[in-house]
């Protein structure tokens, strides 16, 4: 499969095929995504959640985010990946901001940067497309500011933070990114900023009328068990799977079945290891 373009997920939302779109983290996960084909892989900043066991994504650095995006890079070569900015490489300035998108470029080879909010990260998002890369805006639901919204809750169901998220959204086109991400605000939102924005707008919990789906791959395939989101569909249950592995391994190894005559290395024929003990 070719590798996609901006060009291309522009194209996709003009004649109304959907992008799909998965976070991984390390080597086989994004191996995996893409031999599914997948449209796009976001190393998510989630990472800190899924696979470090911090109970929110604060506490991800960017030497976090750069070496999980560079296993990704090398499972998945041939995949559009996104990179997360973390809490902290962009909210100080703008010049900061492209300092850390540039080093997701230069060393973990991503095609873009996604960074949290609307209107009050504008001027970050305009600095960082004038250094000639391409933004993911990311609005709604915003963990790393989740503080602010009293937890991980949805957004938008009233008139007041509804109108205040098309400002955002607005504000993110102006500042020139390629695309916005929607999490948990209503589906009839969803539309209507899908509707009304030129660029491809994707949805995490936001409902299906856009551009295209984004899930957490932790939560879709049953790997992260901490809560699940009312918006994940588990489409396997790997904890299951991994923990039912496990326990036969305990038994057979406790009851001496295992590595039986399949699993060990013999002694070459006509050797004589009599003499050696
Ligand atoms: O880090 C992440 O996986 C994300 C999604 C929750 C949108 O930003
Ligand atoms: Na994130």
């Amino acid at each position: 499969v070719k590798k996609k373009n901006v060009l291309d997920f522009i194209r996709m939302k003009k004649e109304g095929e959907k992008a799909t779109w998965v976070t991984a983290y390390d080597f086989p996960m994004a191996s995996f995504a893409e031999q599914a084909g997948m449209d796009m892989i976001l190393v998510g900043d989630s990472l800190g959640m899924v696979v470090l066991g911090y109970n929110g994504t604060v506490p991800v650095t960017m030497e976090d985010c750069i070496s999980h995006c560079q296993a990704v890079r090398r499972g998945a070569p041939n995949t559009w990946i996104v990179g997360d900015m973390p809490f902290g490489s962009y909210q100080i300035s703008d010049e900061g901001a492209v300092e850390n998108a540039v080093r997701f470029h230069k060393e973990a080879d991503v095609d873009c940067v996604k960074l949290e909010g609307g209107q009050r990260v504008a001027s970050r998002i305009r600095a960082i497309v004038d250094a000639g890369m391409l933004v993911i805006g990311h609005i709604g639901l915003t963990p790393q500011s989740s503080g602010q919204l009293g937890g991980f809750r949805a957004t938008g169901r009233d008139v007041v933070t509804a109108r205040n998220l098309i400002n955002d959204a607005l504000a993110v086109q102006e500042a020139g990114a390629y695309a916005i991400l929607v999490e948990a605000i209503p589906p009839e939102l969803t539309e209507f900023l899908a509707k009304k924005l030129d660029i491809p707008v994707y949805s995490i919990g936001a409902g299906e009328p856009c551009d295209g789906q984004l899930l957490i791959c932790g939560d879709m395939l049953g790997m992260f068990q901490a809560f699940t989101p009312k918006f994940v569909k588990k489409y396997a249950n790997i904890a299951e799977i991994a923990v039912e592995a496990f326990k036969e391994y305990i038994e057979d190894v406790r009851k001496g079945e295992f590595p039986n005559d399949d699993y060990v290395y013999h002694v070459k024929e006509g050797e004589d290891f009599e003499s050696l003990f």
